[in-house]
């Protein structure tokens, strides 16, 4: 992937993306306090629109490319190469994990949520923002991704990423469809007094 290539594509992600920033800022709430990673960032370029002020911002991404790519671009950004489903931090290292149209990529999705459920703090939260296969523009991103790019995307819809959130230790699911998808937001509970 050249350079040229990601350039151009983060100007587009930025552009293109411009409406989530409020729904983003509302459901995140970044402030002087608060450590988030991104998982499946790419170069950082939609990250930059809402986590400012932030106290640590990691983006986690396979693609040593948009890793590269990211470190060049965007020095404030910590980046680290790896997948949701096997995420290289700590328990409870963040206070917020977000995910922006990235969860179809993941191979194993209920292992992925499982994996940023283990890294979030008690008290933090979870936002997702995917597109909704049973739009028109899921359907158009499905075929894309599936049968010409052949990446073997899994297009969950708004139930199904909350019963797997659920399923992963998540409370406080709810869900919200805005446009052609939907953002989740979802919190990890205080472990229960022994
Ligand atoms: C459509 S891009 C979205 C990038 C960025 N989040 C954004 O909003 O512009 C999807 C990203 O997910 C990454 N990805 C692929 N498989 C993944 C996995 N198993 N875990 C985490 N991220 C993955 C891809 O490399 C790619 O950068």
């Amino acid at each position: 992937m050249r350079s040229a290539y990601l350039t151009l594509e983060d100007f587009f992600t930025v552009r293109l993306r411009r409406w989530q920033r409020p729904h983003l800022l509302r459901l995140i709430g970044p402030g002087p306090e608060t450590r988030i990673l991104d998982v499946g960032g790419g170069t950082g370029a939609a990250t930059s629109a809402y986590t400012a002020g932030s106290r640590e911002v990691v983006i986690l991404e396979p693609s040593r490319k948009k890793v590269d790519h990211g470190r060049r671009q965007r020095s404030g950004i910590r980046f680290a190469e790896g997948t949701a489903e096997e995420i290289p931090f700590p328990d409870g290292s963040f206070d917020r994990v977000v995910s922006l149209a990235s969860f179809h990529h993941f191979r194993d999705q209920a292992r992925g949520l499982r994996e940023i459920h283990r890294v979030l703090n008690e008290g933090g939260r979870l936002v997702i923002f995917d597109v909704d296969p049973g739009t028109s523009q899921g359907k158009v991103s499905r075929f894309f991704e599936n049968d010409v790019m052949g990446n073997g995307c899994t297009f969950s819809d708004p139930a199904r990423t909350r019963d797997l959130a659920v399923g992963a230790g998540f409370a406080e699911v709810s869900v919200q469809p805005v446009g052609p998808g939907y953002f989740l937001s979802a919190s990890k509970a205080p472990a229960p007094a022994q």
